[in-house]
């Protein structure tokens, strides 16, 4: 399946088409299973998507959510991505949503990966629909290029891994490749005319060149419907 580009004039508009997209995908789940699941990115761009989804048409609690990845900090820190979902996406109706947390009380995410492990196994599998942030190294979710974890994390038949950022801030809990890999529907959604050149060059140079950027490794390794929403 090839990658699909959605390109939106402002920052609003991509908000509110990914919102819509996401709500389709999420009642289809629940009339076809009863029940659906959704993991969402963390870091700073997807503030106003998740309050655009708040306010959809869902059957919220018929849905079970969660992170793609978290820094390992309590979900008061200024940092943590559950924090940014508790304060934007579980509000209003879409308050009944089931979210499982991907962090525990474990010092260390590498103490605490067997609990989020256990947790998440009970999490509906495959994810009906997976959003997917990068950062300007080309990494996605807490896949970092040069983790010593990142091999791992690439392969592992787990749900999650913990990583250890080379540069970034705080040890992390990602999702592992091939539980992203396996979702129903694959989103990308990042803005600015960095990361769409980046992606482009990532998508597009020989494969061996960019097995540098995990966001190529994760993309390719998805069968099902995979989409890029960008806005500048
Ligand atoms: C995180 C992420 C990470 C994020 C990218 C983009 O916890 O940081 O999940 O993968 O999606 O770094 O972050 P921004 O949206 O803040 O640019």
């Amino acid at each position: 399946m090839s990658l699909q580009w959605h390109d939106f004039p402002s920052k609003d508009e991509l908000d509110a088409a990914l919102a819509a997209k996401i709500a389709l995908d999420l009642n289809a789940a629940i009339a076809a299973r009863g029940v659906a699941s959704i993991a969402v990115s963390g870091g700073r761009t997807p503030a106003g998507l998740f309050k655009a989804l708040s306010e959809q048409d869902v059957a919220w609690d018929k849905v079970v959510a969660t992170l793609v990845d978290e820094r390992w900090v309590p979900v008061e820190h200024a940092d943590s991505n559950e924090r940014t979902v508790r304060q934007n996406l579980l509000v209003g109706a879409a308050s009944a949503i089931r979210f499982v947390s991907p962090v525990s009380s474990a010092a260390t995410p590498h103490e605490g990966e067997a609990e989020i492990e256990a947790r998440f196994a009970k999490i509906p599998a495959p994810f009906d629909v997976l959003i997917l942030g990068m950062g300007d190294d080309g990494h996605t979710a807490s896949l970092f290029p040069a983790a010593s974890e990142l091999e791992h994390a690439c392969a592992a038949t787990s749900r999650v891994a913990a990583v250890t950022p080379p540069v970034a801030p705080h040890k992390r809990i990602t999702l592992t490749l091939p539980t992203i890999a396996q979702a129903r529907e694959v989103i990308v959604h990042i803005t600015g005319e960095g990361k769409k050149s980046l992606l482009q060059t990532a998508m597009t140079e020989h494969k061996a060149v960019t097995e540098q950027y995990p966001i190529r490794r994760v993309l390719d390794a998805v069968a099902s419907n995979k989409h890029v929403f960008w806005t500048a």
